[in-house]
């Protein structure tokens, strides 16, 4: 946390701003781990898979699975890499759909929890998302990030790894919470008693930054996940100099809605109007396309 970055298009080194640390639901005060990312998601892989479970959480069957899969346009057949897989619900997913399936974690813990759990025919891999070394000579019809590019501290060495394991004509959908309107600690909801609306308050945007959240069950202790904040630019910055193309972006809002009340008709016009995720596709550049 807190570690210097290089900013991606200047290349001078800059640095995610840190917020301050957060009060848990204990009420303690979190304060910074050393851990490394995969021993921070080790410890957190048996509430993930619990909250996750064999087919995946609300949101995740509701809105991000058969979103992300829409925008893949896949044949049965397909390669498709699940990148940062997690306990493996979306490698499941698509091998239920005929896909042949490789899921990477660079958490042991995860990468153990996806295989006992999925069929043997998807192959799981432990290794780091941004290790140019990673999958070597493995090439793919589609990468899939499944909300997890914000817990992965560089882009620009993943977007790179995207682009060397696409095949010519592959796709890269990555699904992330909206970094314009989900930013942890950054961003509420408000209630306008004057014009009767419920209005988003956003405090925080242009600057990249690491913030710690305390992860169940540890939430009385020192260890925590990050989620790094980046605003729309990073991502296109890194995909751009990565050689990849952004061709489809669609924003998704919760499908739940409000139970009736005084304020229901204002909650659900909120939440359809301030989007709960962004889904982007891209694809390589043609050779020769590259800018210089
Ligand atoms: C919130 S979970 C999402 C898991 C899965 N995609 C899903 O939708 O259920 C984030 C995952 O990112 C993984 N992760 C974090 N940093 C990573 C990295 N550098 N390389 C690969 N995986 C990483 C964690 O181990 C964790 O499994």
């Amino acid at each position: 946390m807190n570690r210097k970055v290089k900013t991606k298009k200047t290349g001078q080194s800059g640095k995610f701003k840190k917020t301050a640390p957060r009060t848990g639901r204990m009420g303690r005060t979190a304060k910074p781990a050393s851990k490394k990312p995969s021993a921070v998601w080790d410890q957190a892989a048996q509430w993930y898979d619990t909250l996750v479970g064999l087919k995946g959480s609300e949101y995740q069957t509701a809105v991000i699975f058969p979103g992300a899969l829409q925008l893949m346009q896949l044949k049965k057949g397909d390669r498709v890499l699940d990148l940062a897989c997690g306990q493996g619900v979306y490698s499941r997913y698509l091998s239920q759909r005929k896909m042949k399936v490789t899921g990477l974690d660079t958490s042991e813990e995860m990468i153990r929890f996806a295989q006992s759990r999925s069929d043997p025919t998807i192959h799981f891999e432990h290794a780091d998302a941004q290790d140019p070394q990673a999958l070597p000579d493995k090439t793919f019809d589609a990468v899939v990030c499944l909300l997890a590019l914000q817990n992965i501290e560089s882009l620009l060495p993943v977007m790179r790894n995207v682009k060397r394991w696409l095949k010519p004509g592959g796709r890269f959908v990555m699904v992330t919470t909206h970094p314009c309107f989900r930013i942890p600690r950054q961003t509420h909801w408000g209630w306008d008693e004057q014009k009767k609306i419920q209005y988003r308050r956003v405090d925080l945007y242009g600057s990249e930054s690491a913030i710690p959240i305390l992860t169940p069950p540890f939430v009385d202790s020192q260890s925590f996940t990050v989620t790094y904040h980046r605003p729309l630019q990073s991502y296109f910055q890194s995909l751009a100099e990565a050689g990849l193309c952004v061709d489809g972006l669609e924003e998704w809002p919760s499908h739940k809605t409000s139970d009736p009340g005084k304020r229901s008709k204002a909650e659900n016009r909120a939440r359809q109007e301030i989007p709960l995720f962004m889904a982007l596709r891209a694809v390589p550049n043609q050779p020769g396309s590259e800018t210089s």
